[in-house]
């Protein structure tokens, strides 16, 4: 055996596992932050990501709400840019043959108006088998019950993971939205649906004012607050599901570096998502996998995992 292998022995294990699908490390695209993959290939190799999380797909193209659709706040944004995304059949015929080109397992992060159209996207994506798996958002109204919040109410977010689950031959991560008062109740009604992983969280729902006009920021009225003005909150709702369910939990909100991720991980994340902090560095995600690798070894640790659920209280 040649010596010039020993370096490379001594670099810690990054690898995890989530809902069965194997990552090269814990940190991958929150949903609706990296397009479908093809946009930040120039800022950074996909290879190196745990995964690539897609925008969310439906059933038809949508255009998305009325702009202006971002504002900036602070610590954070707002954003009401109402699932814009180029449907599921474009996605299969345009988005996929590049991403099938990478070696990092592609999740599919999909939503639907119904219970019909959950399914149905998930019957879709159930045919393209170089999908690792996908996302449910359940953040979204059902427009056949008085505009409901599938995800905020514990029989209407078991309803729609049991129907997707029908249709769905593959790994089934369900996100969380933290517009609710208990959040453990609905990470149960899920994962007793199906749900091989949950992830959280969704954004929070917030409204900015210029007091100039007087008028809403974003012509939404209200948006989803995003990046490091929620990571706290997002600590704490991550923390309570680990406790409450016995699937693998994926931390999202506002991690920008390394420390930050780790906090979701001692918590008990099996793995994280990086969204906001894509728009400000598109290289953000790799200066965290890089700061994960030097934190690990800084502390003698030889495995990401050991770090997971670390939490000493
Ligand atoms: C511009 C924008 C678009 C988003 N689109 C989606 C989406 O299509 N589906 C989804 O499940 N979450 C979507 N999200 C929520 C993010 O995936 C993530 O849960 C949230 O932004 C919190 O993480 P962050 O603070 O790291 O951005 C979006 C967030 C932003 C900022």
């Amino acid at each position: 055996m040649s010596g010039t292998r020993t370096n490379t022995s001594l670099r810690p294990n990054l690898a995890v596992e989530v809902a069965g699908i194997a990552m090269k490390n814990p940190v991958m695209p929150a949903s609706g932050t990296f397009g479908y993959g093809e946009e930040y290939a120039p800022f950074l190799d996909l290879n190196n990501l745990g995964a690539i999380v897609t925008k969310g797909l439906s059933l038809k193209p949508k255009a998305g709400n009325p702009t202006p659709r971002i504002a900036e706040t602070t610590s954070g944004m707002l954003n009401a840019i109402g699932l814009q995304n180029v449907g599921i059949d474009v996605f299969i015929k345009h988005k996929m043959p590049f991403l099938r080109e990478t070696n990092t397992p592609v999740i599919a992060n999909f939503f639907g108006n119904t219970l019909d159209e959950y399914g149905e996207v998930a019957r879709r994506l159930s045919e393209i088998p170089e999908l690792a798996g996908v996302e449910l958002n359940i953040s979204c109204p059902n427009v056949k019950q008085g505009g409901i919040v599938f995800g905020t109410d514990p029989q209407a977010a078991h309803q729609v993971v049991r129907v997707v689950r029908e249709q769905l031959d593959k790994p089934l991560i369900v996100k969380l939205t933290p517009n609710v008062t208990d959040i453990t109740v609905i990470a149960r009604a899920v994962e007793e649906a199906g749900a091989d992983a949950i992830s959280c969280i969704n954004t929070l729902t917030g409204m900015s004012i210029d007091v100039r006009t007087r008028k809403p920021k974003i012509a939404n009225r209200t948006g989803g607050l995003s990046g490091p003005a929620i990571r706290p909150i997002a600590v704490r709702l991550v923390h309570q599901v680990v406790q409450a369910v016995k699937v693998p939990v994926v931390g999202v909100g506002g991690i920008m570096c390394a420390d930050d991720a780790l906090e979701f991980l001692i918590v008990g994340a099996s793995a994280v998502q990086v969204g906001t902090a894509n728009f400000i560095d598109p290289t953000a995600m790799q200066t965290i996998i890089d700061g994960l690798e030097n934190f690990c070894v800084a502390h003698n640790i030889s495995d990401i995992r050991q770090l997971i659920g670390s939490l000493e209280l």
